[in-house]
């Protein structure tokens, strides 16, 4: 398996690897608003390959913490997505690892998610509201524990907190009803 950072070209090649694994348009619209978002950038995109053909994406986009004055640079990963006749290969896991490890290199202090607390957990995501940072739209309670960071930089959790604003795309309460 390749990893490589998409290219404007791969547009078709992304959005066919996101309705295959939502099955639905929702999260590939999502991802066509996104990477021409420019309250998004700037982004991280990267494709996984079998061979030549596109079996997995995941993205990362830009994010900020609301009146915080500590220098501090945060991501939020949104969405990941691998072809169902291709999950459970480690493909996912391949995808985050190096997503995080890209971020990690050029700064990037804080990733934040919304998503399965079973499988974000094992990359080391950590709930965020318990350790201080509110979701653009409040989750309802019931699943309070999708909402998830992980830190990068070991000091920065504990001396920063605040409510996350995130792209213009993104900001939608149907994204965060999960
Ligand atoms: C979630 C997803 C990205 C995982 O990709 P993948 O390539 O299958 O992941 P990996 O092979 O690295 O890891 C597979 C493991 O994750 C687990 N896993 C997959 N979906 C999970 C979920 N919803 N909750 C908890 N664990 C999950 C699998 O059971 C498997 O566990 P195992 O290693 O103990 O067998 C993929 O299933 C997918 O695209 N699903 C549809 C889209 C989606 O839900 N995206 C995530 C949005 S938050």
């Amino acid at each position: 398996m390749k990893i490589r950072k998409a290219l404007d070209s791969d547009l078709e090649d992304i959005l066919r690897v996101e309705r295959a694994a939502f099955n639905s348009d929702e999260e590939a619209e999502l991802v066509r608003q996104l990477i021409v978002d420019e309250s998004a950038k700037p982004l991280l995109s990267l494709l996984a390959f079998k061979k030549d053909f596109a079996v997995g994406h995941i993205l990362f986009t830009k994010v900020f913490l609301q009146n915080n004055e500590v220098d501090v640079s945060c991501m939020i990963l949104a969405p990941l997505a691998v072809i169902p006749e291709f999950q459970k290969s480690g493909i996912g896991s391949k995808l985050i690892n190096t997503g995080l490890k890209i971020l990690s290199e050029s700064g990037t202090d804080l990733v934040f998610v919304l998503g399965y607390p079973e499988y974000y957990t094992r990359y080391g995501f950590k709930s965020a509201t318990c350790l201080g940072f509110e979701a653009p739209y409040s989750i309802p309670a019931e699943h309070e524990e999708a909402w998830m960071v992980i830190s990068l930089r070991s000091e920065v959790i504990g001396l920063i907190s605040g409510k996350v604003v995130c792209a213009n795309a993104l900001y939608k309460p149907e994204y965060w009803r999960e």
